[in-house]
C-alpha cells in the first residue's frame, strides 16, 4: 500500500519536474538493495524494456524514441519509477557523439597515444575528462575503453587499444575507466574479447588454448575491470574458438561473472547479438541499438519457458544496481557547455607526454630556435591540422575537418602554425609532399627538413601493410637524400615500417595527437617538452617477422566464415620477438630523452607471493627529464612462459642530475600462470630473473628473487 502511494508520488512529482523519489532513492542503501526495490515495482514489459536498445531494426516499424540525444545507443527509461533514460556515446578519445545538439567535445589524443605516456595519474585525467564531457553533453553512459590487444599490427582498430601488453593495458585502462565513472557516467569496456583484427569481424573466430586466452586479452581484461569496476562489458562481433562473443557462456558466465566477479551488465556491440534463448543463457544482458532478439522474441521465449524468468531478473538487476552504484540516478547529466579550454590542457597534456623520440642522431633535436634560419615543413597536411582514427571513435573536428575529401579527418591543430611560432626568427615554408621532386628542392634549400607522415586507420578495415600509404616512404627518401638533417613526425594509428629510418637524422612518433597535437609536436620539437613517451607497442622491421607475415581475411568484402588460429599462444608483442630471437625496428618500452638516465642498486626481495623491486634512477644530463622505469621478470623454466614480461613500472620526473630510489611492489597475479587443470592462477615456486631498465630491451639491472613453494 505505501509503495503503490511512494509509486504514485514519484510519478506526480516527475511531472512537476522535481527529483524522482521512492524507496530506492534513499542513497544510505547499498545498490543491489535499491535495485531490488525498483524491481518490485516493475512490470513484465517495463523490465524488457530496458534490456534492449530503442533504435528499430530493419523491417520493424517503431520509429525512433524522440528523446534520444542521437547518441550511439538509447534505451528508453522508465518516468514513473525515475529510471532515466540511457544515452549512450562513444567515447575513446573524446565524446565520439555529440549527437543532435552538434555540440563541441575535446579531440584528444587516440587511446594508443595515451597508452605511450606510461602514466597512470594521466590515464585517470584522460577518463574523467570523457566522462565529464559526456555528462555535459547529457550522456550517462560512455562506450569508452577497449582492453583488446595490440596482438595483430595491422588492426585498423589499434588506435583505440592501449598496448600490447596485458598488464600495461589492465592498469591504464582501468585508471581511465575509473576516471570516467567517477563523473556519474557508466563506463564500457569492450570488445570481449579477442576482436583482434577488423577485416571479417562478422563471420572469423579468433582461435586460441585456454591457457593462453587467460594469459593475453582476458588478462587485460581481468585487472582493468579489477581497477575500475566497470558498469558495462560490450561483447565482440566476432567468434572465440567456435562461439559467438555475444553468446559464449565460457566468456560471459564461466569466466567474466563467476570467477571474475562481475557484477555489472554485458552488452552486446553494434548488431553483434545473434540469437535470443542461447545468448541469454549464455549470460547475455542487454542487446544494443535494437530489441532484434531481446524485445518480442525474448518476451515469447520467457512466456513458453524457453528462457527462465530469473535470467530476465538478473538482467535487470544488473543495469539497475550498475546504475545506483555509478551514481546515475542521484547525480543525473546537467547539461551545460563543454569547456574547451580545460579539454584542450588535458589534450595537450596527453600529446606532449605520448609523444615518443624514437630516432635523435647527433642531438639534431631539438631544434634550436634563433638559430635555425630556414625550416621547410613538408606533407600530411601540417599546414591545417594533425590526423584522427576514424571510425566510431571518431570525434568531429571542432569547427569541421580542415582537409576536404579523402575520408580521413584531420583535428584543426597546425603543425605548421605552432612551428612559425617557435622559431620566430626563421623562414618556415611548406610543401603539400604530394610531389616528393618539389618536397625534395624545397628541402634542399633548407637548414632542416621536417617531414609529417601518416597512416589513416579506422574501424571495419584493416591496413593492407605496416608501410606507410600514399607514397609516404619515398617522400621521406628523397628529403632525406636532399636534407642531412630530416627529422621524421609520424601520425599513425600504430606500428609502420620504416625503410629510410638509417637516412633521417630524427622520428618522433605522435600517433593521432588530437585537438593541440599541433602544438604539442613543437613543443617537443623545440625542447620546451622534453620527451617521456615510450612505445606501449612493438615495431616490427617488417611483416615477416610477425607471428601471422599474412593477415588472414579480406578487406572491403564479407568473407565466407574463417579462422583466425592464433598458435603463437602466450607469445604476443615484444614476448613474441624475445622468443624467436627478432631484432624489432624499435622495442616494447623504447622512447628517447633529450636527457639520459642511469639505473643503479637493485633489490629485489620476496615476501610469500609479493615481490618488491627497488631500484635508483639518475638523471645523468643536463635537462630535466622523466624515466618510465620498467620491471620485467623472467618467471622459472618449468613455466613454460616467454622469456620476459612487464610487472611493473614508474614514470619518474627527474631534474637534471637528480636520482630517486624507486619502490615497486609486484602484484602476485602479475607474476602467476593460468594452471587449466586446476582452473585457476598460481604462482610457482622457484627462481624469478628481475630485470629492471628503460625498455624491454635494455634493461641496465638484473636480480633474482626465490619464490617458495606454497
Ligand atoms: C563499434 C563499437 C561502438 C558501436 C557504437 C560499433 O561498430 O564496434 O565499438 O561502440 O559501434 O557506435
Amino acid at each position: 500500500m505505501t509503495k503503490r502511494l511512494v509509486v504514485l508520488g514519484t510519478a506526480a512529482m516527475l511531472a512537476m519536474g522535481a527529483a524522482p523519489s521512492g524507496p530506492w532513492m534513499d542513497k544510505s542503501l547499498p545498490p543491489d538493495r535499491r535495485a531490488d526495490l525498483v524491481m518490485e515495482q516493475m512490470t513484465l514489459d517495463e523490465k524488457l524494456g530496458l534490456v534492449h536498445g530503442g533504435s528499430a531494426y530493419a523491417g520493424q516499424a517503431t520509429p525512433q524514441p524522440t528523446q534520444s540525444l542521437g547518441g550511439a545507443g538509447f534505451v528508453p527509461g522508465i518516468p514513473r519509477l525515475g529510471i532515466p533514460d540511457f544515452q549512450m556515446t562513444d567515447g575513446r578519445s573524446g565524446v565520439a557523439n555529440t549527437g543532435k545538439r552538434g555540440r563541441y567535445a575535446t579531440a584528444l589524443p587516440s587511446s594508443l597515444a595515451a597508452g605511450a605516456t606510461w602514466d597512470v595519474k594521466l590515464a585517470y585525467e584522460y577518463g574523467a575528462l570523457i566522462g565529464k564531457e559526456a555528462r555535459d553533453l547529457g550522456f550517462n553512459v560512455s562506450l569508452g575503453g577497449t582492453a583488446n590487444l595490440i596482438r595483430e599490427p595491422r588492426n585498423g582498430r589499434n588506435f583505440e587499444c592501449w598496448s600490447e601488453d596485458p598488464i600495461l593495458i589492465g592498469k591504464m585502462l582501468g585508471r581511465a575507466l575509473k576516471g570516467t565513472q567517477d563523473q556519474f557516467v557508466i563506463g564500457n569496456i569492450n570488445r570481449y574479447a579477442v576482436n583482434d583484427q577488423e577485416n571479417g569481424r562478422m563471420v572469423y573466430s579468433a582461435n586460441m588454448d585456454k591457457r593462453a586466452l587467460r594469459e593475453t586479452d582476458l588478462l587485460a581484461f581481468e585487472i582493468a575491470i579489477k581497477e575500475s569496476d566497470v558498469g558495462t562489458v560490450m561483447c565482440a562481433y566476432s567468434k572465440l574458438n567456435g562461439v559467438y562473443a555475444c553468446e559464449s557462456p565460457y566468456l560471459l558466465t564461466d569466466v567474466l561473472k563467476k570467477a571474475w566477479g562481475y557484477k555489472g551488465w554485458v552488452m552486446s556491440d553494434w548488431g553483434a547479438a545473434h540469437s535470443t534463448v542461447p545468448s541469454v543463457l549464455a549470460g547475455f544482458d542487454q542487446e544494443m541499438p535494437t530489441g532484434r532478439y531481446l524485445g518480442d522474441a525474448f518476451k515469447a521465449a520467457l512466456e513458453k519457458g524457453d528462457a527462465p524468468t530469473a535470467r530476465l531478473d538478473d538482467m535487470v538487476h544488473r543495469i539497475l544496481r550498475t546504475e545506483f552504484a555509478v551514481g546515475v540516478f542521484d547525480n543525473p547529466p546537467s547539461v551545460h557547455p563543454v569547456n574547451p579550454f580545460t579539454g584542450a590542457e588535458v589534450a595537450q597534456q596527453v600529446a606532449e607526454q605520448s609523444a615518443v623520440l624514437l630516432k635523435n642522431a647527433n642531438g639534431q633535436l631539438p631544434l634550436r630556435a634563433g638559430a635555425v634560419k630556414s625550416i621547410a615543413v613538408i606533407g600530411s597536411h601540417a599546414d591545417v591540422g594533425v590526423m584522427s582514427g576514424g571510425g566510431s571513435d571518431q570525434v568531429d573536428a571542432a569547427g569541421g575537418n580542415p582537409v576536404a575529401g579523402g575520408g580521413a579527418v584531420w583535428q584543426p591543430s597546425a603543425p605548421l602554425q605552432a612551428i612559425r611560432e617557435k622559431a620566430a626568427g626563421a623562414k618556415v615554408s611548406y610543401d603539400a609532399g604530394t610531389d616528393p621532386a618539389s618536397a625534395a628542392k624545397l628541402a634542399a634549400a633548407t637548414e632542416v627538413a621536417i617531414v609529417f607522415v601518416n597512416q589513416h586507420t579506422s574501424e571495419g578495415r584493416d591496413v593492407a601493410s605496416l608501410a606507410l600509404p600514399d607514397n609516404q616512404d619515398e617522400l621521406v627518401s628523397r628529403v632525406a637524400a636532399a636534407n642531412a638533417h630530416t627529422i621524421v613526425v609520424l601520425e599513425t594509428g600504430g606500428p609502420v615500417t620504416m625503410p629510410w629510418i638509417d637516412k633521417v637524422s630524427g622520428a618522433l612518433e605522435v600517433w593521432y595527437p588530437g585537438i593541440r597535437g599541433g602544438e604539442a609536436a613543437a613543443h617537443i620539437l623545440f625542447g620546451s617538452v622534453n620527451p617521456s613517451g615510450k612505445l606501449p607497442v612493438t615495431f616490427p622491421k617488417s611483416e615477416e617477422d610477425l607471428p601471422h607475415p599474412v593477415l588472414e581475411g579480406l578487406a572491403g568484402r564479407t568473407p565466407a566464415p574463417f579462422d583466425v588460429n592464433y598458435t603463437e599462444g602466450l607469445k604476443t608483442g615484444y614476448k613474441w620477438f624475445d622468443a624467436e630471437n627478432k631484432a624489432p625496428l624499435f622495442p616494447f618500452g623504447f622512447g628517447l630523452s633529450y636527457t639520459t638516465f642511469a639505473y643503479s642498486q637493485l633489490k629485489a626481495a620476496a615476501s610469500g607471493q609479493n615481490v618488491t623491486v627497488t631500484f635508483t634512477v639518475k638523471n645523468t644530463g643536463r635537462a630535466a627529464g622523466a624515466e618510465v622505469a620498467q620491471v620485467y621478470v623472467g618467471l622459472p623454466a618449468n613455466a613454460g612462459e616467454p622469456p620476459r614480461r612487464l610487472v611493473a613500472w614508474e614514470k619518474v620526473p627527474l631534474a637534471a642530475g637528480e636520482s630517486k630510489v624507486v619502490k615497486v611492489e609486484v602484484d602476485p597475479l602479475y607474476l602467476s600462470v593460468f594452471n587449466v587443470e586446476r582452473d585457476g592462477w598460481e604462482v610457482l615456486a622457484g627462481e624469478y630473473r628481475v630485470y629492471v631498465g628503460g625498455s624491454s630491451r635494455s634493461t641496465a639491472l638484473a636480480g633474482t628473487v626465490r619464490m617458495a613453494e606454497r
